[in-house]
Parts: structure tokens; C-alpha cells; sequence
């Protein structure tokens, strides 16, 4: 019989949002020093922490991360994107949210872009993300 290789890896749960402008432009936000993917450019949000449901986590995420306000019914569900990193496998759903209060800037001292969607494959991003690209690109 033979044996599959496998490592067990977690699975971490990051939520992630498309913040789509009146223009139609999506905000990037550049992961900062010190963080894994450092440089690489990624859409917004955060780890989902025990209890939290995805879209708490983005309210609590975009406020800290870019002083955004929104909310639930706000928050619509896209897709979901995966990847297999060494160490864990992550999850993360992707939602759109177009309805918002406050000007978005870096709380954090990350960079941060708004980006149309046709421009996208210019920044960078780390592998989970990637795959999302395409799809916001027809999307929007
Ligand atoms: O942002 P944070 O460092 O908490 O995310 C945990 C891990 O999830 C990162 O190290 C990165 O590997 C992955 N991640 C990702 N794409 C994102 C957010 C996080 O691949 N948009």
C-alpha cells in the first residue's frame, strides 16, 4: 500500500473585501515590514478570531486597519479563495462591500491604493489572492 505524503497543516480563516469606490476602483492595502509577504499588495481584512463570524471580523478589521465604518447588510459575500502555505492551509472568503463611511487611510502605516479593476495584475499579491484577480476583473 502505498502512503501519501502529507504534513498536517491548521487552517486559518482570514476574511477579505473588495471596498469598491464611486468610481469603481477597489482598495489594495500593501502587507507592511515585518509581517509575512512583506510588499505584496492584498485586499483588506483580517484573521477571523474564535466567535467572530467573517463579516464581524471585516467591520472590526477595515475600521482598525483603515478607519472604514460599514456593516452587515453591506457586506455581500463573493467567493471563496484557498492556498496551502508551508505551514497552514488558509481560508478565506472573499465579500464586496460598496457602501461605506470615512476616508480610507493606512492606520497601520501600510500603503494603501485604490486600484481599477483592469490594473490589478500590476500589484503583487501574495498567492491566495491571486486567484481572486480574474474574477473581480469580470465582476466589476
Ligand atoms: O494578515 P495576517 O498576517 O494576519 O494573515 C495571516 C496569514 O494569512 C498571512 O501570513 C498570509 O500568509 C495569509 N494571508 C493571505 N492573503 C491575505 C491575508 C492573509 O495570503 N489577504
Amino acid at each position: 500500500m502505498s502512503e501519501i505524503e502529507t504534513k498536517p497543516r491548521r487552517i486559518l480563516l482570514v476574511a477579505a473585501c473588495a471596498l469598491v469606490d464611486a468610481d469603481g476602483r477597489i482598495l489594495l492595502a500593501q502587507r507592511p515590514e515585518g509581517k509575512a509577504l512583506a510588499g505584496l499588495w492584498e485586499f483588506p481584512g483580517g484573521k477571523v478570531e474564535p466567535g467572530e463570524t467573517p463579516e464581524e471580523t471585516l467591520i472590526r478589521e477595515l475600521d482598525e486597519e483603515l478607519g472604514i465604518r460599514t456593516k452587515v447588510a453591506c457586506l455581500a459575500p463573493l467567493t471563496f479563495a484557498s492556498h496551502t502555505y508551508d505551514d497552514f492551509h488558509l481560508l478565506m472568503p472573499l465579500y464586496i462591500c460598496r457602501r461605506f463611511e470615512g476616508t480610507a487611510h493606512g492606520r497601520e502605516g501600510q500603503a494603501i491604493k485604490w486600484v481599477r479593476p483592469k490594473a490589478l495584475r500590476d500589484y503583487p499579491m501574495p498567492p491566495a489572492d491571486e486567484p481572486l484577480i480574474p474574477f473581480l476583473m469580470d465582476l466589476l
